[in-house]
């Protein structure tokens, strides 16, 4: 069986893409067969960073072990059962084709609340949440009090992954593996920077997730997407860019890769 790892947080830009990307990459170069899948049907971030990918390998006759993405297969609607939703059957398709022949299936997330969206969270054995180093991306998990310190009750994002897990219990499966990851940290704002982890840490305990060291705040990861390379992929491509911000960027992603604790997964990069 695949394990199943989804990333997902109903906040825009909290960096799905950007850690699904470099998860799904790392697990590939690390020999694994990772297919994935792209729920934001509209954007489509990580469908184009893979496609930049495909392009730039091609045109730099490079052979990188690389994750296989999939778009969902469309389907008849005279094929549903009564009341059946069409994205139900379109993401259970997707994921029974990929299962077979794949180790880990990546799903990345919208930045918003939708039935697929919804529906992936409850498939997830792995579900990781990027989370921007702010108490507005917070409100989501958890509101708090006005001094920042007091979890006053869970959010809407909290919910639905309550929600997934009680459908995952009801239908026997294992737990959800809920790991959150701060991301775009900053070298400044400490005060800001303390008053989070220790939100975080109580949110944690509360509501039944880990914490992941995640990425600091770094302009390259900006800039690999138009050629679909993550940081792994620095040293064979020859590209300039292995300064000490971007071996810093290893060490988090290897860091990162290690805390999710994967099955079968032996830090080898
Ligand atoms: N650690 C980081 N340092 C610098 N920039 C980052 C970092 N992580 C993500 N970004 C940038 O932040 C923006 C949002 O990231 P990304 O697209 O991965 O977020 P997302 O959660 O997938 O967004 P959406 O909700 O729209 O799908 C992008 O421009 C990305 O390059
Ligand atoms: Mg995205």
């Amino acid at each position: 069986m695949a394990h199943i790892i989804v990333v997902g947080n109903e906040k825009g830009g909290a960096g799905k893409s950007t850690v699904s990307m470099h998860v799904a990459t790392a697990l590939a170069r690390m020999g694994h067969k990772v297919g994935v899948l792209d729920l934001d049907l509209r954007q489509k971030t990580l469908a184009r960073y893979l496609s930049n990918r495909a392009e730039y390998l091609a045109k730099s006759g490079l052979d990188l072990p690389s994750p296989s993405y999939h778009d969902l297969p469309e389907v008849d609607q005279d094929s549903l059962k009564p009341g059946e939703n069409a994205f139900d059957r379109r993401l259970s398709l997707a994921v029974a084709r990929l299962e077979p022949d794949s180790d880990f299936i990546l799903i990345d997330c919208p930045g918003s609340h939708t039935r697929l969206s919804q529906v992936a969270h409850s498939l997830a054995d792995t579900l990781i949440t990027p989370l921007n180093d702010s108490f507005v991306d917070f409100d989501l998990l958890a509101h708090v009090d006005s001094e920042g310190e007091e979890i006053t009750s869970p959010s809407v994002y909290s919910e639905m992954v309550w929600n997934a897990r009680q459908l995952r219990a009801q239908a026997g499966l294992k737990p959800i593996d809920w790991v959150v990851v701060r991301n775009r940290m900053g070298a400044q704002a400490m005060v800001n920077k303390e008053k989070m982890q220790r939100v975080i840490e109580k949110l944690a305990r509360r509501i039944g997730f880990r914490t992941a060291p995640g990425f600091n705040e770094r302009v390259i990861f900006r800039e690999l997407f138009p050629r679909g390379l993550t940081l792994l992929d620095l040293r064979d491509t020859g590209v300039k860019g292995l300064n000490i911000s971007n071996v810093a960027a290893r060490q988090e992603l290897r860091d990162l890769i290690k805390a999710l604790d994967l099955p079968g997964v032996k830090l080898n990069f």
